[in-house]
């Protein structure tokens, strides 16, 4: 059997330059060291300058994963950017990051899927590519949730970062079967019966604002982990993997609480899960392609390694994405 799959050729990230640590949060409002850290993992986080729009974090990142896989920015023709934090309303983020790219053939569109969004984003490229239509794509994650935070709430605020991460995809001849290079499977999921329990409170059809992100964390959390698992269980039904052939998990760095306790429930060796959240903080799409430039750089992932992604956040949302490097 043949098929198309969806290959990485490469991978990048960007971090705006600003660290805020939890020491600094603390000296502003009613929260410690020691809750964030006991509570979400989280230490420090990057927010970006206030003349640093997504599109620009996501063209930093784009640039990188451009240069890892060695290839022309002119040989891409899809550009895919998850973000809930768009440069505007309209046009797309993506076709600022494409402009700016110096690229003016293809498609670029942005997608809406809150923290699930690179995993919704990946699935959306790989079924383009798997379709025929595109050759190359770019899959961005690229938020500032700095921007819709309410930095008055210490339930959200301590929680999220800004950032992006980019993948660059080729659609490659395989044989079909899961020993194939490339994105082996891909399953996502919502349930808008969630959609209050993390939401941003404005927007231009409703209050003509843009509004502040607000949470129910503890309802959200009690949600995470059945969802996260459930997923992932059936991204093995669909291959026959098991937790034992994963070389590494990386999954959306929400809490580190959350991770763990997925990991444990998955029977995923805690050497394999690949962990950001404590530098980076919640950065939403951003937060896996961030983490997995780590691991590649860093050379834990290496060419053939099964790498497993998830992700869970607002709608409610989740997915996971299931791939050979
Ligand atoms: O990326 C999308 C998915 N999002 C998530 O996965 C987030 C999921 N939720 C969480 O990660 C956790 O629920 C939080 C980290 C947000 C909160 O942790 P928690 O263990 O669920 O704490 P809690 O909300 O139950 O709050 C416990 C206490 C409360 O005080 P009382 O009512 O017990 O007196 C809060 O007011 O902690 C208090 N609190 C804080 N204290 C110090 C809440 N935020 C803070 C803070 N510093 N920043």
């Amino acid at each position: 059997m043949t098929a198309i799959r969806s290959v990485v050729l490469g991978c990048g990230s960007y971090l705006p330059e600003r660290v805020l640590t939890n020491a600094e949060l603390a000296s502003r409002i009613d929260t410690s060291d020691d809750w964030i850290v006991q509570r979400t993992g989280i230490r420090e986080r990057h927010i970006a300058a206030d003349d640093e729009f997504t599109s620009h974090l996501a063209i930093k990142a784009a640039q990188a994963a451009l240069t890892d896989a060695g290839i022309d920015a002119q040989s891409i023709d899809l550009i895919v950017v998850a973000t809930s934090t768009p440069d505007n309303t309209f046009p797309a983020t993506a076709v600022a990051v494409q402009h700016g790219l110096g690229i003016n053939h293809g498609v670029a569109f942005d997608l809406q899927a809150v923290c699930s969004g690179f995993v919704f984003a990946l699935t959306t490229a790989d079924n383009f590519l798997r379709a025929g239509s595109h050759k190359r794509a770019l899959v961005i994650g690229a938020e500032t949730f700095s921007r819709i935070l309410d930095w008055n709430d210490r339930g959200t605020c301590v929680l999220f970062g800004d950032g992006a991460g980019a993948v660059v995809l080729e659609a490659q001849p395989g044989t079909g079967t899961t020993a194939d290079r490339g994105l082996l499977t891909t399953h996502l999921r919502s349930d808008g019966r969630h959609k209050s329990k993390l939401f941003v409170d404005g927007g231009p059809g409703s209050t003509k604002t843009v509004g502040h992100l607000r949470m129910e964390g503890r309802e959200v959390f009690k949600h995470a982990v059945g969802m996260i698992t459930d997923v992932i269980v059936d991204a093995f039904n669909a291959t026959g993997f098991t937790a034992e052939d994963i070389n590494w998990f990386i999954p959306h760095q929400a809490n580190k609480r959350i991770i763990d306790a997925s990991a444990h429930k998955l029977h995923i060796a805690p050497q394999k899960v690949v962990l950001t959240v404590d530098l980076h903080g919640n950065t939403s799409a951003a937060s896996i392609p961030l983490a997995l430039a780590v691991a590649v750089k860093d050379g834990r992932v290496k060419k053939g390694d099964l790498v497993l992604f998830e992700a869970m956040g607002g709608g409610f949302t989740w997915g996971s994405v299931l791939v050979r490097w």
